[in-house]
This record gives C-alpha cells, sequence and structure tokens, in this order.
C-alpha cells in the first residue's frame, strides 16, 4: 500500500484526534499539523501557519508532498482554504467557502431549508435594527436570536423577554459587539426537545455515509448552567436517538439537504455535522456545520474501528461508494473537557499541569490536548479548552466513571471540568 504525506489544519482537541487516529494508519507517511499542540507534537511536525493563512498553508503543502489535507476549524474552510488548495491540485477534506455558508450564514442556512422544505424553527431575518425592534415588539417569549455570520459560540442569544431581546439588538446590531457578524440577525421561534449531533459524510453524486451521533454539553456549568462554550464534553452515540427517529432524520433531513446541495453547489467534500432538535412534532434541523465537531470528534474517533485514513482520503477525493461499510466498537465513549479557570471569558494561562501521562495511560482512556504548549520539561495551559479526557466501556455509567477516574488523575489546581458529562444521557437510562 502506497504511504501518503498528510496534513491536519488546527490546533485543538479535536485536531489532536485526528491526528491519533491518522497516524495509526498504515496509509500515513509523514503527518504535519499546522499549527498543532504539544499533544499533537508528538504523532506529528508541527510548524506554527496558521489556518486562515491559505497561500502559506498551500505553499507548505506543495514543499512537502501532502497527499491530503484535513481541515479542522471553520476559520479556515471561511479563508476558503480549501479552494486554494484544489486549485493547487491537492486532495482536501472540507468545503469551499461558498460551500461553506451553510455554517458561515445563519441567513443562507434557513433560506436554504425554507426553500428545500427541510424542517427547522421558523424565523425572520433582519438588517436593520430598528425593524428588528419592532418585530420583538409583537413576539411571543421566548425567542432565539442569531447573528448571521461566525461568532465563536457566541452568536446564539435565547431571550426570555422583550427586555432581553431588546438588548441583544442593541448587542449585536447598534454597539457591534460581534463586528460583522451581528450586522444582520436571525430571529427564530424557540423549539423544545432535546438536542442532538449527526455526522454524515458527503461527496458529489454520492450517497451520504452516516457517521454517527452524539450529544454535547455547550454550558459552562454543571446542570447545564452559566454561559455557552465551545463544548464541555460529549458522549457517543446519543441514545436518545432511537432507530426510529434516526430513519426520519434521514427522510426528513439528511437526504432532501444533501441533494440540495448536490443541486445548489455540485460539489461538497466533508462532513456535515447536523445540530438537530428533537421536538413532539418531529426532527428539526438547528444549525449545520461544515466541519467537525470540537469536543465530538474526541468522543466519537475513538469508536471507529475503520481505518480514518481512507474515510477521510475517500471523502476527499469523492470515492465515498468505494469504502466497505463503517466498523465500530460497540462500546459507548465519554469525553470530558478540562479547561482552565476564567473559560469561556480570558483564560488564565501558563500554570503547569502534572501527571497527563498517568491519566493517559489507565485502562480505557484516551487523552487529548487542546491547549497545550511543551516549555522545557513541563506541559503548560496555552487556552481556554486545554485537555479532553475520553473513555470508553461496556456502558456510559462506566464511561463516565472511568473518565473521571482519569481527570483525577491529572495534578492541575488551575483547571476545571463539569462533574456531570452524560447526565441526560444516564438519566434517561435510569
Ligand atoms: P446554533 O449555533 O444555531 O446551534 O445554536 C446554539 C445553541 O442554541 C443550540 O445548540 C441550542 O441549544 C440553542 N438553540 C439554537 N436555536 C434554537 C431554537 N430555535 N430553539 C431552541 N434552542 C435553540
Ligand atoms: N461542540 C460544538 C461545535 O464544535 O461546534
Amino acid at each position: 500500500m502506497k504511504k501518503m504525506n498528510i496534513a491536519v489544519i488546527g490546533s485543538g482537541g479535536r485536531e489532536h484526534a485526528l491526528c491519533t487516529y491518522i497516524a495509526k494508519s498504515p496509509r500515513c507517511g509523514a503527518l504535519h499539523c499546522l499549527p498543532g499542540n504539544a499533544g499533537i507534537a508528538q504523532v506529528a511536525t508541527c510548524v506554527d501557519i496558521a489556518p486562515t493563512d491559505t497561500d502559506g498553508i498551500v505553499a507548505y503543502c506543495q514543499t512537502h508532498d501532502i497527499g491530503l489535507v484535513v481541515i479542522g476549524p471553520e476559520t479556515a474552510l471561511a479563508a476558503n482554504l480549501s479552494g486554494a488548495l484544489r486549485e493547487a491540485d491537492i486532495p482536501v477534506f472540507g468545503p469551499t467557502a461558498r460551500t461553506a455558508l451553510l455554517e458561515t450564514s445563519k441567513k443562507f442556512m434557513k433560506d436554504l431549508c425554507l426553500t428545500n422544505g427541510i424542517p427547522t424553527a421558523d424565523y425572520r431575518t433582519f438588517n436593520e435594527s430598528e425593524k428588528a425592534r419592532e418585530y420583538l415588539k409583537t413576539s411571543s417569549y421566548p425567542i432565539v436570536i442569531k447573528a448571521d455570520g461566525l461568532a465563536a459560540g457566541k452568536g446564539v442569544v435565547i431571550a426570555h423577554n422583550l427586555e432581553a431581546a431588546l438588548a441583544t439588538i442593541d448587542d449585536m446590531m447598534t454597539a457591534g459587539t460581534l463586528g460583522s457578524a451581528g450586522q444582520t440577525v436571525v430571529i427564530e421561534e424557540f423549539l423544545e426537545g432535546e438536542e442532538v449531533s449527526y455526522f454524515v459524510l458527503f461527496c458529489p453524486y454520492q450517497e451520504p455515509l452516516v457517521l454517527t451521533s452524539a450529544q454535547d454539553h455547550k454550558q459552562v456549568g454543571d446542570g447545564d448552567t452559566g454561559p455557552n462554550t465551545g463544548g464541555m464534553g460529549a458522549y457517543s452515540p446519543a441514545p436518545v436517538l432511537t432507530p426510529e427517529l434516526e430513519k426520519q432524520v434521514l427522510a426528513q433531513i439528511v437526504y432532501p439537504l444533501t441533494e440540495t446541495i448536490q443541486d445548489t453547489f455540485f460539489t461538497y467534500n466533508g462532513v456535515l455535522f447536523l445540530g438537530l432538535m428533537l421536538t413532539k412534532t418531529g426532527p428539526k434541523l438547528l444549525e449545520i456545520n461544515t466541519r467537525f465537531g470540537d469536543p465530538e470528534t474526541q468522543a466519537i474517533l475513538p469508536r471507529l474501528n475503520t481505518d480514518l485514513v481512507d474515510v477521510l482520503y475517500a471523502t476527499a477525493t469523492s470515492t465515498l461508494k468505494s469504502l466497505p461499510p463503517l466498523s465500530w466498537t460497540p462500546e459507548p465513549s465519554l469525553c470530558v473537557v478540562i479547561a482552565a479557570q476564567g473559560y469561556p471569558g480570558e483564560p488564565v494561562k501558563g500554570s503547569v499541569i502534572g501527571n497527563v501521562d498517568a491519566a493517559a495511560n489507565m485502562t480505557g482512556i484516551t487523552l487529548f490536548h487542546a491547549g497545550t504548549r511543551q516549555q522545557g520539561n513541563d506541559l503548560v495551559a496555552a487556552g481556554g479548552r486545554v485537555l479532553g479526557v475520553t473513555a470508553t466501556a461496556a456502558t456510559l455509567a462506566e464511561a463516565q466513571k472511568r473518565a473521571y477516574a482519569a481527570v483525577d488523575t491529572i495534578h492541575w489546581p488551575q483547571g476545571f471540568c463539569r462533574r456531570d458529562i452524560g447526565w441526560r444521557a444516564l438519566k434517561n437510562n435510569s
């Protein structure tokens, strides 16, 4: 089997998970990560090139004979890294900026759903703050206000009354706290139900290939309290998505959506990460991400037995239909994120983290670095979300126990985590 050199773009836990399993593949030659982190440096050559430096990345890939690029973060997709690599004839996992509009513009995504009969929350779009205010005065509450553009997890506000809604409009549209991302807003119906993330691979003119489901914990505090974060933990699969519900998701959302993407863009090589709300009247599409989730990926990939390079390369080169059916371990997995104090605000950086290797070597544990840096002999915190501890086990309850035993082995007084990752699934089970 011919080996190929592979480059992963990004520096978080998601990218460490991608690099960990790519490095295990017999097809992987030299593995590069731009820019990477201290954990990734153990399996890949890390080079300090920013994910949005498209010219720099293309030049690096050409010099290093890269045969596959895997893009992690949405900022790189928005910068059209995928388009630039395609022009240079380098196979790439991740869509072009035009197609990534599915994630980078909420208005675009909602309009596409409406036109093509894909179930989503009812909505209106505004680019004049006065009109948004007028509309809010006649709305019922709670209501959801979303900045149209990318806002690093800060662009969605659930307003429980008119006062909070008007304050959000002032923030986003008048004060411009989210920059150009908040100049257009989508105001949408508040949906009740349980949320599920659903991951599907897609490439042109082929059937979508379902990966699996997961559930995330967006809020910083136990019991889903406090401000939203990028995600404080995840588990996979999501037991709430029964086979019956999954059939509905495929028929009502996944197939119409992939057909629409095919007809609209003619091209898409990557993963669709669908945020779904399971409502009383059926599943509805809350959002589309055009990349893998973080920390969902850290929960999903330890369950995949199929060679990850085969999967990513087939998606990038539009040959998904030649892949044999994917193989998964039946064991569920659960990932606990450990963050630096201050997160999701300004995190405290530079504190030393101890005993990480001991935790990583525990039974059923895979440890992923997110915001870490090596400083001499010390591993130090260098970001908001710093580590992800994933456990797999026969049951989700056992995986949770294992994950927290490993978390408690790590010595890092300046870090914190939620102690209830998995609570929803465990509550439903018991
Ligand atoms: P999004 O970035 O669109 O997924 O929104 C972030 C989070 O806000 C989601 O994960 C939901 O928890 C919540 N959310 C978004 N839209 C709605 C909605 N229409 N109804 C209820 N919750 C929502
Ligand atoms: N964990 C949510 C995301 O990656 O967007």
